[in-house]
């Protein structure tokens, strides 16, 4: 058997600091032990912007967008729908002006569709826009299947052509709109995906259509929010049922501010507890943080909400941190994408947690890696059993997917001496400015370019 990346103890830092080059491979430098203080601004969400892009392309007018996160998953998805025709202005660094009255093509077939997973909103965008799409397939995180089958049965359901799995042709999605009519769309598993783009679909589909056992998310609602705002007519997101009537023009003209990243909140509130830290995270909805909330409440740490912010602390360095258990669902459950940060925090309380990850099949991947950093987790199928510990180690880790890598920075972070995360590229497609982010904390973080990659193209 062949020795793993991160199995080689070995690293060659090439270059830091003024000639630090992304374009070549680079790992994070963390040296750990530094306690988190003080204030950070959370960006804009992630997962709420890829979606509420790809709506911006099906708009009759141009619109603006603001907030928008400064990560590579928004410069793949901005370049993607460049791709397409559409006019992209950059106004300042979160601001951005869209016109997608040029695009000139229903199809997204090349590599960089593969490079994000939200590529596969164009399907429900593209085929509202124009009554045709010829999209490959996405990629995605390797954390178990990643079907689409409940995104073209929404599709079939409404009237589309070429939505049955079978009609797939060497991974190219093949649709057409004959014409889009509304549907009744039940959905027997809850899915973010599905739900954004039979939202997409129906907005200009002829009719009503009601989308059943939808998804919940924050992003859901914003991406419905932005329609709304560009002339749809969407009813209930945020519930479980949506309903949607569609309108023949979405006009557009008008300004749109994303909503904060849930996922990046999270991830601080736990880096800060896991240094022991007091922080003070602003631009957030509290509300979408309350399932973790609640669990760092119950484990022993000081949660103190304000409107936009929540200060994370403990009272006192002694505080006896406690087991839990925690099960992933959809929202408003407890988040998967905070699962793999949050086993981290559970590597802190005194006993044995369990995390139960209920929505992906094998999202405990990077389980190997934090047991090098002296985690002592034991995975039984879909459950995690987590045995607290003093303290993490210093190693060299992977990053196996985004929020791997996040969870291997706070262990990092807490950890005492030099951790390297190499494929730390992949942390960067979804966490804007963390380097400078965590270093205002007080935090030793620095990217550093290595000699050697083993790096794939992936995509969340
Ligand atoms: C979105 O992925 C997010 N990605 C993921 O975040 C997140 O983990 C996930 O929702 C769940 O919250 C984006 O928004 C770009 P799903 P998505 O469809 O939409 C099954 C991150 O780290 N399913 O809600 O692809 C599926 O297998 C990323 O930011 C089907 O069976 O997830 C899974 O078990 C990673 N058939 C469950 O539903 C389908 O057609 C939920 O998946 C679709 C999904």
């Amino acid at each position: 058997m062949t020795a793993s990346p991160s199995d080689r103890s070995d690293i060659k830092v090439t270059e830091t600091g003024n000639s630090f080059d992304y374009s070549k491979p680079y790992a994070y430098e963390i040296k750990g032990g530094n306690r988190l203080e003080g204030d950070i601004e959370i960006s804009g969400s992630k997962n709420a912007v890829l979606g509420v892009i790809a709506a911006s392309m099906m708009v009759d007018g141009p619109c603006t967008l603001e907030n928008v996160p400064d990560i590579s998953d928004v410069h793949v998805m901005f370049e993607l729908c460049r791709s397409l025709g559409a006019n992209i202005e950059q106004v300042d660094q979160h601001t951005f002006k869209i016109d997608p009255t040029t695009i000139n093509t229903y199809k997204a077939s090349g590599q960089l569709v593969s490079k994000i997973r939200a590529s596969y909103y164009l399907m429900g965008a593209l085929l509202a826009r124009c009554g045709k799409a010829s999209i490959r397939l996405p990629g995605g995180c390797n954390f178990g299947q990643r079907p689409i089958d409940l995104h073209l049965k929404a599709f079939q359901l409404m009237g589309a052509k070429g939505a049955r799995p079978s009609d797939i042709d060497s991974g190219i999605v093949n649709l057409t709109a004959d014409p889009l009519h509304g549907a009744k769309i039940f959905f027997d598993i809850v899915s973010v995906g599905a739900t954004i783009n039979a939202m997409l679909a129906a907005c200009k589909a002829q009719g009503k259509t009601e989308i059943i056992n939808a998804a919940k998310e924050p992003h859901i609602v914003d991406v419905a929010n932005f329609l709304n705002a560009m002339g749809a007519r969407i009813k209930g997101a945020g519930t479980d049922v949506i309903k949607i009537t569609g309108v023949p023009v979405l006009p557009g003209n008008f300004t749109y501010s994303i909503i904060p990243d849930q996922i990046e909140a999270g991830t601080y509130m736990i880096a800060a507890a896991v240094t022991g830290g007091d922080v003070t995270i602003h631009n957030l909805i509290p509300t979408h943080m309350e399932p973790l909330s609640a669990k760092m409440r119950e484990m022993g740490y000081q949660i103190e909400e304000g409107d936009e912010s929540i200060r994370v602390y403990k009272s006192s360095p002694d505080d006896e941190i406690y087991p839990t258990s925690v099960k992933t669902a959809p929202y408003p459950g407890f988040p998967t994408d905070l699962q793999p940060q949050t086993v981290v925090l559970l590597c802190s309380a005194r006993g044995q947690s369990r995390m139960h990850e209920n929505v992906w099949q094998n999202r405990f991947q990077y389980v190997p890696e934090l047991a090098k950093m002296g985690a002592n987790i034991n995975v039984y199928e879909r459950i995690a059993w987590v045995d607290g510990i003093d303290s993490f180690r210093a190693a060299r880790v992977e990053a196996t997917d985004l929020r791997a890598g996040a969870a291997l920075v706070c262990a990092a972070l807490a950890a005492k001496g030099t951790t390297y995360i190499t494929e730390a590229k992949r942390i960067d497609r979804g966490y804007e400015h963390i380097v400078k982010k965590l270093s205002s904390l007080g935090a030793d973080i620095r990217r550093v370019n290595i000699e050697d990659s083993y790096s794939e193209d992936t995509e969340a």
